[in-house]
């Protein structure tokens, strides 16, 4: 098979695996790398780099995790049951790697704003598909926390400014995804 047809086949089957149906398992740091380098391929227009990747692993997710997104939860939920307040202790813990990407618009007269963010979505697009074409488990979640001001500045974003695109999260597979339902063509496409 030739390499072109290997990746259209590899899109036409990709799933997403969410973060329950994954274990932390191991993350190469060849691959790592590999999937790193993949997703700072993507078009920007103005080649602007308006996004920054913040790669969390090791005790650093239980650091973030407990210091800061429960810690930020716990201040407006202070009452949440026992369940809850693990689940909020252990958001990035759930995989080996999180990749967080952060959209950082640049000072520009030529290039809106909006196409920079789209391109942060580009990154995140193509760290979860490199990530899945390896055969890892891969999911892009924004959860509550994208949307929270320590978060971000902890990940060295700045408020007002900045905005988190997306957490990769990657990990191993422990059950193979069943298929979600997919639009039907004719429903978003039209040819003219
Ligand atoms: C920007 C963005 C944010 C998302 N945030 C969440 C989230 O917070 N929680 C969630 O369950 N799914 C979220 N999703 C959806 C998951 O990534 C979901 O697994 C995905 O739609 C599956 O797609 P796939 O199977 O085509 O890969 C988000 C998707 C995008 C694009």
């Amino acid at each position: 098979m030739n390499g072109n047809l290997h990746v259209i086949s590899f899109l036409e089957k990709r799933r997403s695996i969410a973060v329950r149906q994954m274990s932390p398992g191991k993350v190469d740091d060849v691959h790592l790398e590999q999937i790193l380098n993949a997703g700072i391929r993507v078009p920007d227009h103005g080649a602007l780099k308006p996004w920054r990747l913040v790669v969390i692993t090791g005790e650093s997710k239980k650091r973030i995790d407990e210091d800061v997104i429960f810690s930020e939860f716990q201040s407006e939920n202070p009452s949440a049951t026992d369940d809850v307040q693990v689940r909020e202790k252990t958001r990035l813990q759930r995989a080996e790697v999180v990749i967080a990407v952060i959209s950082s618009p640049k000072e520009s007269k030529k290039i809106p704003e909006w196409e920079m963010q789209l391109s942060a979505g580009a990154v995140c697009t193509t760290l979860l598909y490199a990530a899945q074409s390896l055969n890892y488990a891969a999911q892009w979640l924004t959860e509550w926390y994208a949307y929270n001001d320590k978060v971000l500045s902890e990940l060295g974003g700045i408020p007002g400014r900045d905005k988190i695109a997306g957490f990769i999260y990657i990990g191993e597979k422990i059950s193979d995804p069943f298929e979600r339902p997919r639009p039907k063509p004719e429903t978003v496409i039209s040819f003219l």
